[in-house]
């Protein structure tokens, strides 16, 4: 099948990321110093859009983005990744921002202000548009059930980890979560859920026992923002190429690999060639 003919919706949040880098994150109540500040894309749909554009599916992000400078640019730089952007809603909210501290092992720590994403409004989006939507948690829960209800295929990326409904979850295709975000689901209860461990790879189970698993390849890691983003896309491309499970997984733990070589959730997004140039090495 040609991944130009399909089409991927990505339904929620669309960030700014102040990112600082330090050496160490700092504890609670402790004051550290860190390097100037930079402005990023940012916002969990908005580089799962980013990183399905780079893998060349036609991706439709909806979001919602504040009437502001903010705003402008993240619909300028979005749409400079050949990701349709038609669908992006503006607020009088500000745009959300993420605040963004990186330490010298590539670690992270994130706080979400979410400014407009908390006012992101589908319901005059058609879903039945789109050969497979994926969804995050950032944007306010109803919005993720009413898709769910829509979509005729529905991924869902527990992110950030929250409490979800056990009627979104039946209706997910695939769910997928970290391992802290796994806490708030019941996997004996979904039919597929892929369990990322960063650099220990991923694992896949259905009703709970695992069907495969996939270790990472050794990268130089930079920055691990956003990784679980170009996972998520790198699955559902080839989730809706109807790859294996063994194939998507393996796709999706490499491609999440690859995106921490650069500064910034959206420096090192990989192309659909260059994953499978890796794992033709491997
Ligand atoms: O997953 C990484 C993303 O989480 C960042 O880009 C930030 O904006 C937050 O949404």
């Amino acid at each position: 099948m040609s991944s130009t003919r399909l089409r991927v919706g990505v339904v929620g949040s669309a960030n700014v990321d102040e990112v600082v880098r330090c050496s160490t994150l700092p504890r609670p109540g402790e004051t550290i110093l860190a390097s100037d500040p930079l402005r990023l894309p940012g916002g969990k749909a908005s580089n799962q859009a980013a990183a399905l554009s780079a893998l060349g599916l036609a991706t439709t992000l909806i979001a919602r983005v504040g009437n502001d400078a903010s705003g402008e640019w993240m619909i300028d730089v979005l749409s400079r990744t050949g990701v349709d952007t038609s669908h992006i809603q503006r607020d009088s909210a500000p745009t959300g921002t993420a605040y963004i501290t990186v330490d010298a092992a590539g670690e992270n720590m994130i706080i979400v202000a979410r400014g407009a994403n908390a006012h992101l409004d589908v319901a005059n989006v058609d879903f039945s548009d789109f050969d497979v939507v994926l969804a995050q948690m950032e944007v306010d829960e109803s919005v993720v059930d009413a898709v769910a209800k829509a979509a005729p295929n529905f991924i869902l990326n527990v992110a950030p980890a929250r409490p979800v409904s056990p009627e979104t979850l039946r209706r997910c295709a695939v769910v997928i979560a970290n391992e802290i975000e796994a806490e708030y689901v019941d996997l004996a209860t979904l039919a597929h859920c892929v369990v990322t461990l960063g650099a220990r790879g991923a694992v896949h189970y259905a009703y709970g026992k695992e069907v495969t698993r996939a270790s990472a390849p050794p990268v130089q890691v930079v920055d691990t923002v956003g990784a679980g983003d170009a996972f998520c896309a790198a699955y559902t491309a080839q989730y809706v190429l109807r790859s294996s499970p063994e194939v998507a997984l393996r796709f999706a733990v490499t491609a999440g690999s690859l995106a921490t070589q650069a500064l910034g959730a959206q420096g090192a997004l990989p192309t659909m060639k260059e994953v499978e140039t890796w794992l033709a090495r491997a």
